[in-house]
């Protein structure tokens, strides 16, 4: 069955898009099936692995929402039933391949607009119906912008679960009590039943005000039911500029004449990751 993964805090530069990526990439490369949503008007994660965004010919995610809104409308009036055909089309249309191994449905600049495109209340279960159409993948991973918006509510009621990026400041470590705090809410009112599988703490420098915020996120946790990844991502400097290689770091080490001995910390905490992701998966679903 499809695992649907939402990576999130409105925080912005905490590396929700890098760990998306490399998730993406990591398990693309073990053979699973991958598709990446790219929910962010900056549309960083697009750009990375070079997925058109802009080209009228492949419809974005914004696409793909306002039109599966569109079909909803009119079958709720009764005007159409291909409601399956017309969505099926539009969302093959949208998904592009990429170098990494993973699909991708792009992002789209107008999505910063969402507040005004998507302010209708039941438009905060678009998304899910987007993601019951797509059955073919082992994972789904959603990027997200920071900043709470309806597109951040659709991604909380689309996804199964939920994964919370932090660095070790105090700004930071707010944004992750307000996703928990946004998805308590959501949960109450039934509209979602996504779990929050973990907290990652992410550009890890070994200081002992890292240790400090990593012992806060546990008391936090133990109290919120959200504990933090063992796993740690340190701060590496080639995160960056793989990206700016339009890389995965993945991709990146094995570009020729790269020193492979820079990327080793940073893959291995990567890769560790996706491994305990995979197992707090399997005892939840056990
Ligand atoms: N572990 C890391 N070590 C060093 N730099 C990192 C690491 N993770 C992310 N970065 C860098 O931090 C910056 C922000 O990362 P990223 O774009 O992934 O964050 P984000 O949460 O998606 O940001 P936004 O909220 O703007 O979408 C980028 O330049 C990225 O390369
Ligand atoms: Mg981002």
């Amino acid at each position: 069955m499809t695992k649907t993964i939402m990576v999130s805090n409105q925080k912005g530069g905490v590396g929700k898009t890098t760990t998306t990526l490399e998730l993406g990439a990591i398990y693309a490369r073990k053979g699973k099936r991958v598709l990446v949503i790219d929910l962010d008007g900056q549309v960083n994660l697009s750009m990375y692995v070079n997925a058109k965004y802009d080209d009228k010919n492949i419809p974005t995610i914004r696409d793909v929402l306002l039109e599966i809104k569109e079909i909803l409308k009119q079958s709720e009036l009764e005007i159409t039933n291909d409601m399956e055909d017309g969505e099926d089309d539009i969302i093959t249309r949208s998904i592009q391949t990429t170098d990494e191994g993973f699909d991708i449905i792009a992002g789209h600049r107008n999505l910063s607009n969402a507040l005004a495109e998507f302010s209708d209340t039941t438009d905060v279960f678009l998304l899910k119906e987007l993601i019951s159409c797509l059955d073919d993948y082992d994972y789904i991973l959603i990027d997200s912008a920071p900043a709470r918006s309806p597109l951040l509510n659709m991604g909380y009621v689309a996804a199964d679960y939920c994964l919370i990026l932090t660095e070790a400041d105090k700004a930071s470590q707010d944004g992750v009590k307000q996703v928990v705090t946004d998805i308590k809410l959501l949960k109450k009112s039934k509209m979602s039943n996504i779990v929050i599988l973990g907290i990652l703490l992410n550009k890890n420098e070994d200081l002992k005000n890292q240790e400090e915020a990593y012992e806060d996120l546990c008391v936090f946790g133990k109290t919120n039911g959200c504990m933090p990844f063992e796993t740690i991502i340190g701060k590496a400097a080639s995160a960056t500029t793989a990206k700016n290689m339009y890389k995965s770091i993945h991709a990146y080490r094995d570009t020729k004449g790269i020193n492979k001995r820079s990327v080793q910390g940073i893959l291995a905490d990567f890769e560790n990751l996706a491994i305990e992701i995979e197992k707090r998966i399997k005892k939840l679903e056990k």
